[in-house]
């Protein structure tokens, strides 16, 4: 094992909204993706879903039982949805997110609306 540097794991890749996995701790992801414009709306039925923004901006839109609100993160912000709540982030100028979860989680959740043909419905590349 080697430190990873994550500016060059983004660099190695260009696909939109398909994360790279770039660690491990025990069960859970390190994972990293770059991404633009909008997501699905999903939901993680057995896991919260921990969001850090590298660059950019990123927006979660979330549906609480209070309704549906959107919580905006600034680059250096930290968020996390809880488990069972439908989310859907976008980023209408392009951001790059680091992403804690457990291993095997799928990005659309397991539940969601019909996947668009550039979200890839992936649980994680190996970084090339
Ligand atoms: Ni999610």
């Amino acid at each position: 094992m080697e430190p990873i540097s994550l500016a060059k794991a983004l660099a190695s890749f260009d696909a939109l909204w398909s994360p790279r996995v770039v660690t491990t701790v025990n069960d859970y992801d390190v994972r990293v993706a770059k991404v633009e414009g909008e997501h699905v709306w999903h939901a993680h039925d057995h896991t919260d879903e921990f969001f850090l923004v590298l660059d950019g901006e990123l927006h979660i839109a979330l549906r609480e039982p209070a309704g549906e609100r959107t919580v905006v993160l600034p680059k250096g912000s930290v968020f996390t949805v809880p488990r069972g709540t439908e989310h859907r982030p976008t980023a209408p100028e392009g951001a790059s997110i680091l992403m804690f979860e457990p291993s095997g989680t799928l990005t659309v959740g397991d539940r969601h609306d019909e996947v668009p043909d550039h979200v890839d419905a992936t649980t994680g590349h190996a970084l090339g």
